[in-house]
């Protein structure tokens, strides 16, 4: 059986409290999951805190940062880099859409944070818009999330994001697992990680509330 990944990306929400009281009500153990990596991608702001709570909780799930500074630790104001991160988590999103539009990050930018992830032992999930999507060597988990599927309700279709991965696994063997992302639910969440191809979910707004995104891991 193939192992899913199932990954919360908070984006820029939640206090110290929120998070607090949405890891009071993530019961994740009570699943008894064997077969399923759960991710949580909180602020940098909330890394230290949820990494430690997860570890002395001994919660079955993975922290993951949202961003990872293009350089090494040194004189670049307001970055945090790759080893500072791996003091509280194992993953990185990279490449999220949100970033490129807004921040304007392109393809160098975006290559240089992949060696820097890979540097610290890092994995980084690198996300994509489309098949065609520029992929840095080293990446072996991509989630395919189209801009207009994020944070609409509109999901892709589970059969056209299942003839994108397989066309995105076919053309690069690097990659081994490729995750779906935009507007799921645990109502249609299923109906993607059913799919051969796709090995998982990246989760925005639903992974918000710790009881639906337990639904989520659980319908996955
Ligand atoms: P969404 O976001 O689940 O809110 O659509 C997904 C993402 O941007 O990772």
């Amino acid at each position: 059986m193939k192992k899913l990944f199932i990954v919360g990306n908070w984006k820029s929400n939640k206090t110290a409290l929120e998070a607090k009281n949405w890891l009071d009500a993530f019961k994740v153990n009570d699943l008894g999951i064997t077969d399923k990596e759960i991710i949580i991608c909180p602020p940098f702001t909330l890394l230290s805190s949820i990494s430690l709570e997860v570890r002395s909780q001994k919660l079955e799930a993975r922290i993951g940062a949202q961003d990872i500074s293009p350089f090494d630790e040194g004189a670049y104001t307001g970055e945090i880099n790759g080893k500072q991160i791996k003091e509280f988590g194992d993953y990185v999103l990279i490449g999220h859409s949100e970033r490129r539009q807004y921040l304007k990050e392109d393809d160098e930018i975006l290559n240089r944070k992949v060696i820097m992830a890979i540097k610290y032992n890092l994995i980084p999930i690198f996300c994509v818009q489309e098949r065609n999507t520029v992929i840095p060597s080293g990446v072996r988990i991509v989630a395919y999330e189209p801009i207009w599927a994020i944070g609409t309700g509109n999901p892709d279709t589970p059969d056209n994001a299942e003839q994108v991965a397989t066309a995105i696994k076919s053309s690069n063997k690097e990659i081994t697992h490729i995750l779906y992302g935009g507007s799921i639910t645990s109502a249609n969440t299923n109906s993607f990680t059913k799919m051969s191809q796709i090995d998982g979910v990246l989760v925005g707004g639903a992974s918000l509330d710790s009881t639906e995104f337990l639904k989520i891991i659980n319908n996955a």
